[in-house]
């Protein structure tokens, strides 16, 4: 099925993540497109084999580089975020570390604006062995500008960001970085495809852990990297195929179930997230709350510019914030269960609070599809241990 060129940008992603690319008549008329389970595909002649493997990256040879089910999924990932070519991975990380490792050359400086995800960062202080080196800075092109080095090869950006939900200016980045030939990504995980679209800001690249509101169902990890094919092919070659951090076609079928429901999750988790904000507002024992719907200043201006749409990760400080407290506050939490990752059904609460630290700390949560109410509900009873 092919796109229909004038629908709105929701319609248009709609029909991605539904019906698009998908070519029915060739899976015997199943609904639901096959899981193609092979590690290999075979060839009726030598001379047909020696013809594809001229062109190993076009066609289906072997699983660890092209696959159906895997290129569906990246035919759709590719659409939603506008660009011209997705690659998807084992992780988010495999994604990351595909990144880099085929974009940096020894010598090379990544400068990194607003907290980047903990393993990303990781990475980077990982590749200062082979001579990359790394530097973090805030999310304004001026803060950008100052920080940006002669050896600056590439600014990795996270907006939102994913403990803070930070935002960084992307049109301001994208055109300063242009200027002075430095290549730019962004990990796009908070916002999805759907509510932010960073190609179009011109950024280079945009990244996602397929494991949070894509899978959305906590029951699958994955990644993807979406951009001009002159880009993403060097990372298939190099990055996917040498590291080898595939895909399963497995996965790559439960992120396209994912996909259909996308939209209409999206739209709950917004409507969740909100209600639950407003009620955050007014609790005393709350000392900062922290969400792009909230932003003020510059960084409303390009929450306003960038993001069509709100995701249910927030976090937020209380009054005295020891661990017994936060530990309390989590610990009385029933709806809410207490977990790493997000963008599931379900709602998590956690804090990287240790007993022995003192100063500001965060409690995040990642609101899923439950009731609100019944959420509401939970929250308020937590909030009677910190009065
Ligand atoms: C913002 C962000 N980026 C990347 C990742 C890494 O993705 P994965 O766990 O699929 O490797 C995560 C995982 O939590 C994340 O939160």
């Amino acid at each position: 099925m092919t796109l229909t060129d004038n629908a709105s940008d929701a319609a248009r992603d709609s029909e991605i993540c539904t019906h698009a690319f998908e070519e029915h008549e060739r899976y015997e008329g199943a609904i639901a497109p096959p899981i193609y389970q092979t590690s290999l595909f075979t060839f009726p002649t030598l001379e047909r084999f020696t013809e594809v493997m001229r062109d190993e990256r076009s066609h289906f040879v072997y699983s660890r580089g092209l696959n159906p089910t895997v290129k569906l999924l990246e035919d759709k990932l590719a659409a939603l975020e506008r660009g011209e070519m997705a690659k998807a991975f084992a992780s988010g990380m495999g994604a990351i570390s595909a990144t880099m490792m085929t974009l940096l050359d020894q010598g090379d400086h990544v400068l990194l604006v607003n907290q980047a995800y903990g393993p990303t960062r990781q990475l980077l202080e990982q590749m200062a062995r082979f001579g990359v080196s790394f530097s973090e800075t805030g999310g304004s092109r001026g803060e950008v500008e100052t920080a940006l080095r002669d050896d600056t090869r590439l600014i990795y950006i996270e907006s939102p960001s994913s403990m803070r939900m930070a935002l960084a200016d992307l049109d301001g980045i994208a055109e300063l970085a242009r200027s002075r030939g430095v290549l730019t990504a962004i990990d796009n995980t908070w916002a999805t495809p759907l509510y932010q679209k960073p190609l179009t800001h011109g950024i280079d690249l945009t990244l996602h852990t397929l494991s949070k509101y894509i899978g959305g169902h906590s029951d699958l990890v994955g990644g993807v990297v979406v951009g001009r094919r002159e880009l993403v092919a060097p990372i298939f070659e190099h990055g996917h195929q040498l590291l080898g951090a595939a895909l399963s076609p497995h996965s790559a079928f439960l992120a396209l179930r994912g996909l259909r429901t996308l939209p209409i999750r999206m739209r709950q988790h917004q409507a969740n997230v909100l209600e639950v904000i407003r009620y955050l507002a007014t609790q005393p024992s709350v000392a900062g709350l922290h969400h792009p719907c909230l932003a003020t200043g510059e960084p409303a201006a390009w929450a306003e510019r960038q993001l069509s749409g709100h995701a249910g990760l927030l976090s937020f400080e209380i009054v005295d914030p020891s661990y017994v407290r936060i530990a309390g506050f989590i610990d009385t939490l029933r709806v809410f269960r207490i977990g790493v990752s997000w963008g599931g059904y379900e709602s998590l609460a956690i804090s990287q609070r240790q007993p022995d630290d003192t100063g500001p700390a965060l409690i995040r949560l990642a609101i899923g599809l439950e009731d609100v109410q019944s959420l509401l509900d939970d929250l308020e009873r937590a909030f009677r241990t910190l009065q």
